[in-house]
């Protein structure tokens, strides 16, 4: 299932041929990812939907010592990631991805605090695509020519300042793979998650009825799928102008 490629990229695949998608990702940390590859990820590579490319950017380094960055010009402090490597890499992601027409043009995502503000409705449609190369950013930045030249998206996971880009690549591998179809199962299925319909979801019961006093809202014992369904809205709605009236707004 993880195969090596004696260049220091390897996958998670179970076959290379007919896979719902592709996702390579290029980090100086690809041994990161190992520990994510297990349930929902695991599931998804081992019944071929998703095939997954760690690219070490190391590898593409300049020199004896495979330098990936250099100082600013201009001075000013930090290291900034060369755009060779990085233009090498995102084309060997480009050579290997191999099925389907249009793979080729797998958009290139630089995970960046200065990106769009990641959101579901970006998930979904990421969800669409037959292959995506995500590349984790480091140090203080990236050459501006990278922006310029390869890179068609950029995305932050939020206002806050990580020391690399490769825990926002795995919120966009996680948040994107378990919307591709036969990953999550019927039941647990992505369409009731928060946000999905641009608003948080309702609150959840299960047993113990009764717990520290508590017991459960009588609506959800009632049997009565229509009352259900309107309380279920209504919670909704409740806790999306409590929570987070700016979701309301954007709708
Ligand atoms: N790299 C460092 N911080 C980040 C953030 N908030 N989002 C995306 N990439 C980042």
């Amino acid at each position: 299932m993880r195969a090596g490629l004696g260049n220091g990229a390897f996958f998670y695949t179970s076959s290379r041929e007919n896979f719902s998608m592709h996702i390579s990702i290029i980090t100086l940390f690809p041994g990161m990812f190992d520990g994510m590859v297990t349930s929902m990820l695991k599931k998804a590579v081992d019944e071929h939907i998703l095939e997954l490319e760690l690219i070490d950017l190391r590898l593409y380094g300049l020199g004896k010592r495979r330098s990936v960055d250099d100082q600013p010009y201009g001075g000013g402090g930090g290291m900034i990631l060369r755009p060779e490597p990085l233009a090498a890499a995102i084309a060997a992601a480009r050579e290997r991805i191999v099925s389907g027409s249009d793979d080729r043009q797998a958009p290139v995502i630089l995970m960046t605090p200065q990106g769009t503000p990641y959101t579901q409705t970006i998930a979904n449609r990421y969800a669409k695509l037959d292959s995506l190369i995500l590349v984790c950013g480091h140090y203080e930045g990236v050459d501006e020519r990278v922006r310029e030249l390869l890179v068609s998206e950029e995305i932050s996971i939020g206002d806050y300042v990580l020391t690399g880009g490769e825990i926002p690549a795995m919120v966009v591998l996680d948040s994107v793979v378990r919307l591709l179809p036969g990953v999550l199962g019927a039941e647990e299925g992505a369409a009731h998650d928060s946000f999905q319909n641009g608003m948080l979801e309702y609150p959840q019961y299960t047993r113990p009825l009764m717990f520290q006093g508590q017991t459960v809202p009588s609506v959800l014992l009632s049997g009565n799928h229509g009352e259900i369904a309107k309380w279920r809205t209504e919670q909704s709605e409740q806790r999306t102008r409590q929570r987070r009236p700016d979701l309301l707004v954007r709708k």
